[in-house]
């Protein structure tokens, strides 16, 4: 995978982009990340990347020649390449939108700053508008960073030694199980003894009735999309008729 990241702020997505499970795959080869200052691609003594609406109102829209350029100037590598616009207004990501992006070979991923971008952009330049969730981020930034970390971890290789993506939450619609390490008695809180016992069948048990537990406390809405086995919806039962009765 080779990410493409415009910006007009170059050094925020760095920053990130230098420790971590993403440093750590780059240095791998398992995924390339390339950021474009748009700036570089504005023009005039002041090099402005936003300008005042037609129309008027408050605020400052990106102007579309920055941004056209600077796309212009990303070299297409494959034939699985996409342009993916970070705004509030995109369709939200989720893990499913994850794995559908990790078979790509490309994402330019366009960072959305001030109150908008030219629509025009849109139209000529855009395959697919994300937005990571209901709530007014400053700009884009954080969203294709968001993005870059959901999808590289899906690419085989980069989890490495680390839990394979598969096992863990959202992976079967579930909330996690929770998780205990030594010591065994913190602050008079033991660990649950079915995790001392040493039965893994016991444990797998328990683990997976601690996740559907979880998730019908915290997230009923994802029990309607969760991969369920015949035993898990007998535990489902259960735990709603324990509910009930309280
Ligand atoms: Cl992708 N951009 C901005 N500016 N705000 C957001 C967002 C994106 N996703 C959620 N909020």
């Amino acid at each position: 995978m080779r990410y493409d990241v415009l910006t007009i702020f170059p050094d925020m997505i760095q920053a990130y982009l230098e420790e971590g499970v993403l440093a750590r795959a780059a240095k791998q080869n398992l995924i390339e990340i390339e950021i474009t200052d748009i700036r570089a691609f504005a023009r005039g003594a002041h090099k402005n990347t936003d300008d005042r609406p037609f129309g008027g109102g408050d605020g400052m829209v990106m102007k579309p020649g920055p941004i056209y350029r600077a796309l212009q100037s990303v070299p297409r590598i494959a034939e699985e390449s996409r342009v993916v616009l970070l705004t509030p207004q995109g369709e939200q990501f989720n893990q499913a939108m994850a794995w559908e992006l990790a078979n790509m070979q490309q994402l330019i991923l366009l960072c959305g700053r001030y109150e908008g971008i030219d629509e025009r952009i849109k139209k000529l330049s855009v395959d697919r508008e994300v937005s990571i969730g209901d709530y007014v981020l400053s700009g884009g930034e954080l969203a294709a960073l968001v993005l870059m970390d959901a999808v590289s971890r899906l690419i085989p290789g980069v989890l490495g030694g680390e839990t394979s993506s598969q096992e863990e939450s959202f992976e079967d619609g579930l909330l996690e199980y929770p998780q205990y390490t030594r010591p065994r008695v913190f602050m008079e809180e033991a660990v649950p003894e079915v995790l001392l016992s040493g039965n893994h069948e016991k444990i797998r048990r328990w683990r997976r009735e601690q996740s559907l537990k979880r998730t019908l406390a915290k997230r009923p809405d994802l029990l309607q999309k969760a991969r369920l086995t015949p035993q898990d919806r007998a535990a489902l039962e259960e735990l709603k008729g324990k509910a009930e009765k309280h």
